[in-house]
């Protein structure tokens, strides 16, 4: 098991497995994020591979099945691209404070970074094995383990085959043109851009063509999306929403809840994300709690695969106030303004209105 030593400003939310995310301030401090700066989300052990032994197999509905070694999978063609990982946990701290979440890991609003990949298009890998038809579903599995229920395993999940033959899906092994840490899934992850983190599988080892989605326990029960109604004691995983595409979401990064700011003109800023490739369209920033909205600027980014940060002059008067951001899509998307429309027993895809509440004077 490799020993990681955080960034001393990471904020680490839970020792082993290990889970950490930056500030808020040093999050909007970088369009790319520095990669121990990276937030950290891990189910089980970060596992140490060696990079000489290491096998990707490919698998399952294939016409030739493949076992690369790191020198092979470097022989196909490369490509460099900017994406943004968002954990479908994000925000959940949010969600808790509405109605209680046990069990689950109460993330601020920062478990979302933005890093350059540099790899190999997983459809150049795909066709190498040839799809068979009737392949439907790519299924990843991790080295790491983790437990539930008293059992032991990998870490999985699955992704459409359709999306999986889309350009920008790559099997990664630098992140920012560093070689992956391990943390990040050294030697390889894939990385799905678009998508809910939990799809982009960190130490890679396996990838399964199949009709079905993958039945691990990451994908056909945790990360799925259940109405407000259902609770631990009377769900049906089967029932579930599978998470993919991630909704859009925005959130204030500056000033942060519990500033004290002299009134007048602030600067707000935060970052925005849309999800499944769409790109951010707007955002904006109400100094009265929502009732009325000024149309921040927005900057660098807006390819649909990475974050756009965004800034907006706000006059506060004295007092306490609240500030709100709502981000809209390309596809006109916007974010509903209260966690109680979003509250599911897990904690997932909160894209509520952020609020943050500062006292002036
Ligand atoms: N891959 C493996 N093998 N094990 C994991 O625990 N966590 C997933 C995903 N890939 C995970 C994984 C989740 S939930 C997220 S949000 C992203 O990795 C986080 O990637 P990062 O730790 O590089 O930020």
């Amino acid at each position: 098991m490799a020993l990681i030593e955080t960034h001393p400003r990471l904020r680490v939310r839970q020792e082993s497995p290990l889970n950490a995310e930056p500030a808020p301030g040093d999050l909007i401090e970088s369009f790319r994020t520095p990669n121990d700066l990276f937030f950290i989300r891990s189910h089980g052990n970060i596992p140490t591979v060696d990079a000489g032994t290491y096998r990707l197999t490919i698998d399952g509905l294939v016409e030739s099945p493949l076992s690369l070694s790191l020198a092979d999978l470097r022989r196909f063609p490369r490509i460099t691209a900017g994406a943004t990982l968002q954990c479908a946990g994000n925000r959940r701290r949010e969600l808790i404070e509405f109605a209680p979440i046990p069990n689950e890991l109460p993330w601020g609003s920062e478990a979302i970074s933005n890093a350059e990949w540099s790899g190999v298009p997983l459809r150049e890998v795909l066709a190498a094995a040839g799809p068979k038809s009737g392949a439907l579903h790519v299924a990843f599995l991790g080295l790491d383990e983790t437990e539930r229920h008293g059992h032991r395993f990998q870490f999985g999940g699955s992704i459409p085959l359709e999306k999986a033959t889309h350009p920008e899906v790559l099997l990664a092994d630098t992140m920012n043109g560093e070689p992956l840490p391990p943390a990040h899934g050294a030697p390889v992850r894939v990385v799905i851009p678009g998508y809910i983190g939990a799809r982009s599988v960190k130490w890679i080892s396996r990838i399964t063509l199949q009709e079905a989605p993958s039945d691990n326990y990451f994908q056909a029960k945790a990360y799925r999306l259940f109405p407000a109604s259902t609770g631990p004691d009377d769900v049906d995983w089967d029932s579930g929403l599978m998470l993919g595409e991630a909704p859009v979401n925005s959130v204030i990064c500056s000033p942060v809840s519990g500033d004290r700011l002299p009134a007048g003109r602030v600067t707000v800023r935060g970052w925005a994300m849309a999800g499944g490739g769409r790109e951010i369209a707007r955002v904006d920033v109400s100094a009265d709690g929502g009732k009325t909205w000024k149309t921040a600027e927005l900057g660098a980014g807006g390819s649909g695969w990475t974050w756009r940060f965004w800034q907006a002059p706000l006059d506060l008067a004295p007092g306490e106030q609240e500030i709100v951001c709502r981000a809209f899509d390309s596809a006109a998307q916007t974010q509903p303004a209260h966690p109680s429309q979003v509250w599911n027993f897990k904690g997932y895809a909160n894209n509520a209105w952020h609020r943050v509440r500062v006292v002036c004077g």
